[in-house]
């Protein structure tokens, strides 16, 4: 009896890797579904041959499980099923057994061949595994099950533009080169002896954009498998950077990882998740193409460990809060669609009054006085079509947000509560200073190593 156990997220391939594999020519498969009566836990091979300890089993219709595998796509996968097959190894079995209710656990067993001819029906399998991988160029959530064992969930990319990103044309370069750059001349950088791993760390203030930044690169990174992981998911970082590996090219996402950034993965004394990131980050092989992207809006947090081990980030950018002619162009982007009656005196009196705030506020602002421009022809005749969006509307929406009784609002919105920002007569009293400025970095400058 050989057997082989496989975290559960494999169950899509093993199943994709029968289906070819019972195909082949010169073998005959007959199939068989194991089931027990309910409260039963799973039977195994081993018990089978035995014949012993087992429940009242029978044989009969393979269990399938519906499991994607793809983002529009599923494949009717086996739970708890023989295969009894004939091929020039000659007559043996292979059970397969799914994850289910009391057995958290996906393994497949060979028996009826030498050690050896057993291992090598797993091998075959591996190999289809590995060659079919389902997940492999596609954007995918990670997250961990209850039992810690890592999910995939089939995500789609988003379409954005380059210029539905507003950042300093700089910075956005600078990113989109570190990134892109790479990915498309990768053969040349091999040839010159250079690596291609690479690391890039998104660091500013809340809502000025490197959830977003990271989104609109994984949208044009085609091709790569692009792994996503926030908060508790990255504690698995050791099982998905070997993952990677393997699906690579691919792109590793490490979202806010300040959060967890001090979390030990195996209770006090163990190494802080930063160091698991870490490690994992330089156990690839200098040539593997990865890419890793951190996002944090605490540098300072970070900046002591990665200095500290140099050469897993390679590129450091400071996303800031929109400068006058971003906020300009952010509100030209965001009023795409909307029908306005602004001059330009209107348009440059917002930006002037925005200034501080983020992007994600420009967002808000701009639905609020779409909002205003609705109730107000609402209030007129029920059921009018709105008008379009006036400076009278824009300013009571921007009056509203940045009133003193808004404070917890435009926190939420990532913007930092500066009396300078109030309408006139607006109280300030005694405000938080801004969250989140300037981390006394150099923007953009790379990791030195000390
Ligand atoms: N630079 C930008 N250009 C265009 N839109 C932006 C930009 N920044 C933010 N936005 C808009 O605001 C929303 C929130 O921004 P995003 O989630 O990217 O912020 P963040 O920097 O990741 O914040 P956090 O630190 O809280 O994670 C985005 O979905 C996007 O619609
Ligand atoms: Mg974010």
């Amino acid at each position: 009896m050989v057997s082989r156990s496989l975290p559960t997220f494999e169950h899509v391939n093993l199943q994709t890797a029968i289906e070819v594999w019972v195909g082949r020519p010169g073998r005959s498969v007959t199939l068989r579904g194991v089931v027990a009566p309910p409260h039963f836990g799973p039977v195994s091979l081993q018990q089978l041959v035995a014949a012993q300890g087992i429940p009242p089993i029978r044989l009969a219709a393979p269990p399938l499980v519906d499991l994607p595998n793809g983002p529009d796509s599923t494949l009717a996968c086996l739970l708890s099923a023989v295969l009894l097959v004939e091929d020039a190894r000659g007559r043996y079995v292979v059970m397969v057994t799914g994850p289910s209710e009391h057995n958290p656990g996906l393994a497949v067993e060979v028996a009826g061949l030498g050690v050896a001819r057993a291992q090598s029906v797993l091998v075959e399998l591996d190999a289809l595994r590995r060659e079919l991988n389902v997940y492999r160029g596609h954007v995918l959530d990670v997250s961990v099950s209850p039992m810690g064992g890592v999910v995939l969930a089939f995500a789609k990319p988003a379409h954005l533009h380059r210029d539905d990103v507003v950042l300093p044309d700089a910075v956005l370069t600078r990113i989109e080169r570190h990134t892109l750059g790479i990915a498309d001349h990768r053969d040349a950088l091999l040839a010159a002896g250079q690596h291609l791993k690479r690391g890039l760390l998104l660091y500013g203030p809340p809502g000025t954009g490197k959830t977003h930044t990271m989104r609109y690169l994984l949208g044009r990174m085609t091709g790569y498998t692009r792994l996503v992981l926030t908060g508790q998911a990255l504690h698995a970082i050791g099982s998905v950077a070997d993952l990677a590996r393997d699906l690579q090219p691919a792109v590793v996402v490490l979202e806010d990882v300040d959060l967890v950034a001090e979390d030990r993965s195996f209770g006090p004394g163990s190494s802080p998740v930063l160091f698991d990131l870490l490690d994992a980050m330089d156990g690839a092989a200098a040539d593997a193409d990865l890419l890793f992207i951190l996002t944090t809006n605490r540098a300072d947090l970070l900046e002591p460990a990665l200095a500290a081990r140099p050469g897993r980030v390679d590129v450091a950018v400071h996303i800031d809060l929109p400068d006058a002619r971003a906020r300009g162009t952010l509100f030209d982007l965001y009023a795409r669609g909307i029908t306005t009656d602004l001059s330009d005196t209107d348009r440059e009196a917002i930006v002037q009054r925005t200034e501080g705030v983020t992007a994600s506020f420009l967002k808000e602002f701009l639905r609020r006085a779409v909002l205003e421009s609705i109730v107000e022809a609402a209030e007129d005749v029920e059921g009018a079509e709105p008008a379009a969006v006036t400076a009278a509307h824009a300013n009571r929406a921007l009056d509203d947000l940045l009133s003193d009784s808004q404070e917890v609002t435009r926190s939420l919105l990532g913007v930092g509560n500066d009396p300078t920002l109030l309408p006139p007569g607006g109280g300030a009293g005694a405000l938080p200073p801004r969250r989140h400025r300037g981390f006394g970095w150099t923007a953009y400058a790379p990791f030195s190593g000390g």
